[in-house]
């Protein structure tokens, strides 16, 4: 097939029926995008795209800003009638040379899917951070850990600097929802949005995401020892108190604090397959 038949333009409130069809098979059945279909198509803020061949919608991926320099891509998807056809190597190909006109310094996504890691690779993305999911249960009857503010986040980043382990995350923080530089600012941005958490005495950090489900999720962690142990642990302390089901925690293979999720009730929640942040610098 040619894919210079291909065409890209705003996904539209009428492709929601076509989309729910090309996610049916993918992830088993449990793909995330008819949920969210909704509130992308109607978001001016980002490029929701639909690719068409002879008026019909086969494929499906997003670009979103969302922090300076920076161009989320994510919702990358074929129908399996149209796979392996180059289809989604166009695709990438359009969304990458549309960043890269509006000014955009990097483009970054996360993904574990082993055809698009081959995708992206091939594309030139660079592979930033290695990611295996961890989960703990939520547990009664303790305290959560504590918020700290602003301004005290600020002063925390030495500590997290320094922290053993931190090299792995590649100066990036590994949300799973768009990976923003690793620094004092993103520390705190993350407080003010109410999801920095920390161990006693300031010895042990949290960074939290937004959740997919009934859980609190963890893209980072910092510090070590009891203090990290007893933060670990009061995050699921946490999760019971919020009427969550549970803890889940990213951790690059390898990281000092493997050793203390263990300790602290946590076990692979997918031990075969990794996730991965990529960046492609435009
Ligand atoms: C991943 C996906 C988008 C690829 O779409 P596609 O149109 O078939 O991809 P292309 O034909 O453009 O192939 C581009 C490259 O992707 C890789 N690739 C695609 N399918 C692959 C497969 N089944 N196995 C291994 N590599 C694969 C190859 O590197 C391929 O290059 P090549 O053909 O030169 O070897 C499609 O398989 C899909 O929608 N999968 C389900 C959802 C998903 O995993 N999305 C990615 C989430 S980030």
């Amino acid at each position: 097939m040619e894919t210079t038949d291909l065409t890209l333009r705003p996904a539209r409130p009428a492709d929601r029926d076509r989309i729910v069809e090309i996610t049916g098979d993918v992830w088993g059945g449990r793909d995330y995008i008819p949920k969210v279909f909704d509130r992308w198509v109607s978001d001016a803020g980002a490029a929701f795209q639909a690719a068409e061949i002879e008026g019909v919608v086969v494929g499906l991926q997003r670009l979103r800003p969302y922090a300076p320099g920076l161009i989320w891509y994510e919702g990358l998807r074929v129908a399996s009638e149209h796979r392996r056809q180059g289809v989604a190597r166009a695709m990438l190909a359009a969304a990458i040379e549309e960043a890269r006109e509006q000014g955009f310094r990097e483009m970054r996504l996360a993904t574990r899917d082993r055809p698009a890691v081959s995708l992206f690779e091939s594309a030139g993305f660079e592979r930033l951070v290695e990611m295996k999911w961890w989960r703990g249960p939520r547990v009664e009857g303790g305290e959560p850990a504590r918020m700290p503010d602003a301004a005290e986040a600020r002063k925390l980043w030495k500590a997290v600097e320094s922290s053993p382990g931190i090299q792995l995350y590649a100066g990036v923080v590994p949300d799973m929802n768009g990976a923003r530089d690793l620094n004092a600012d993103e520390l705190e941005r993350l407080a003010g949005i109410g999801l920095l958490r920390l161990g006693p005495g300031g010895r042990a950090l949290a960074l939290l995401r937004e959740p997919w489900g009934q859980n609190i999720a963890v893209s980072l962690l910092a510090g070590g020892g009891g203090a990290l142990r007893e933060l670990l642990t009061a995050l699921r302390f946490e999760a019971d108190a919020d009427g969550l089901n549970h803890v889940t925690v990213n951790l690059p293979p390898g990281h000092p604090a493997e050793e203390d999720l263990r300790a602290t009730g946590y076990d692979f929640a997918d031990a075969e397959n990794s996730a991965f942040v990529y960046a492609l610098k435009l």
